[in-house]
């Protein structure tokens, strides 16, 4: 099979497209036919084994365990372990796994759902990391409520542009932060104010909302927190363009010691994939209530451009690659 593949860590020149063979299926996986795979963050920090904190983890310290790069999937199941019970061979799913750029992945049943009816395979390889993200970070860390002053920090953002829908399906009262050209998308997914980071602060305390998401991590906590409110809540979600060893997320780590010394609610996300995820997912978007925004899409043999236009960091919702 074709798979984008990498021996060393590196920029994208370092992935290169190749026939390998197809991985072996576990009794509790599913071999899926890859139709598309989304492209995030994720996908260039393990290319790139930045941070260093990312290696440590156990990626692999010299060069990356797993070869095949890609997490993010929506495909049809081509054959199921022996104890997969919720899927057989032609079902439409998406979900995550190891090595998604790939005309073939392995993937764990508990990391996949039945794909939205509503949605194309290249939609659907949108969701689940991105959109995971958004609902973890503003449903679970957050407890976004109903009627709740609402702020997404990178909201034409792959995590923003779900988080900015998601925020409005909760309930919220939703402003985006986005750039100059994007104040349009913003608002056209929902946001009931968009504020261009180029040419308006919104940290010098004039107005303040209960609960912030920021996935564009560059401004100092001691700014964020005067966007709060007096009991509001600050959930980090990420950033790029920190140090090599930390990336940048120093802070999240941090939080719980910065909350205690400025006695406000801040929050460090480290999403998880799950079923449940998919689920809640899957139904807010068959109800319409969100829609994946997909910005450009790249053919298998095109992956490196695909992570090289991410890594600008202006990308207008998702990156998705064909299979
Ligand atoms: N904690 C976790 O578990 C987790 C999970 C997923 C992702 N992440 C991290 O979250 C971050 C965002 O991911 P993503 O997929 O949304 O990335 P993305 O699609 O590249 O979006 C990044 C956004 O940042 C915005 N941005 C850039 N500079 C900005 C500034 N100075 N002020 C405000 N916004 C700015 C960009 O908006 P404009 O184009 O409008 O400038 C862009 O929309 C990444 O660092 C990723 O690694 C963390």
């Amino acid at each position: 099979m074709k798979a984008i593949v990498q021996d060393t860590y590196g920029s994208a020149d370092v992935l290169e497209l190749r026939d390998i063979d197809e991985p072996v299926v576990g009794a509790d996986d599913l071999l899926v036919r890859v139709h598309a795979a989304g492209v995030d963050p994720g996908v260039w920090h393990l290319m790139t084994g930045l941070p260093y904190l990312v290696r440590i983890l156990g990626y692999g310290l010299r060069a990356p365990k797993a070869r095949v790069r890609g997490m993010d999937v929506a495909g049809r199941v081509e054959a199921v372990g022996r104890n997969v019970t919720r899927f057989q061979p032609g079902d439409e799913v998406f979900g995550t796994c190891e090595g998604s750029f790939a005309e073939y992945a392995c993937a764990r049943e508990d990391r996949l759902g039945p794909k939205p009816a509503n949605l194309t395979f290249e939609q659907a390889a949108a969701v689940p990391i991105s959109a995971g993200t958004a609902l973890q970070g503003l449903r679970d860390k957050g407890q976004v409520q109903p009627g709740q002053k609402v702020l997404i920090i990178g909201a034409a953002g792959g995590v923003g542009s779900f988080a900015v829908q998601l925020a409005k399906a909760f309930g919220a009262e939703v402003t985006g932060v986005c750039g100059p050209d994007k104040l349009n998308l913003v608002r056209s997914i929902g946001a009931d104010d968009a504020i261009d980071y180029t040419r308006e602060g919104f940290t010098d305390g004039g107005r303040c909302w209960d609960l912030i998401l920021d996935t564009a991590g560059r401004r100092p906590l001691s700014q964020l927190r005067r966007a709060l409110t007096p009991k509001g809540t600050l959930v980090m979600v990420g950033g790029e363009g920190g140090g090599r060893w930390l990336g940048g997320f120093e802070r999240q780590l941090m939080a719980p010691l910065s909350s205690l010394l400025m006695g406000v609610r801040l929050i460090g996300l480290i999403a998880m994939e799950r079923q449940e995820h998919l689920q809640f997912l899957r139904e807010l978007i068959e109800a319409g209530k969100v829609t994946p925004i997909i910005d450009r899409t790249y053919p298998l043999s095109e992956a490196p451009e695909a992570i090289r236009y991410l890594e600008r960091g202006h990308a207008r919702g998702k990156v998705v690659i064909t299979v």
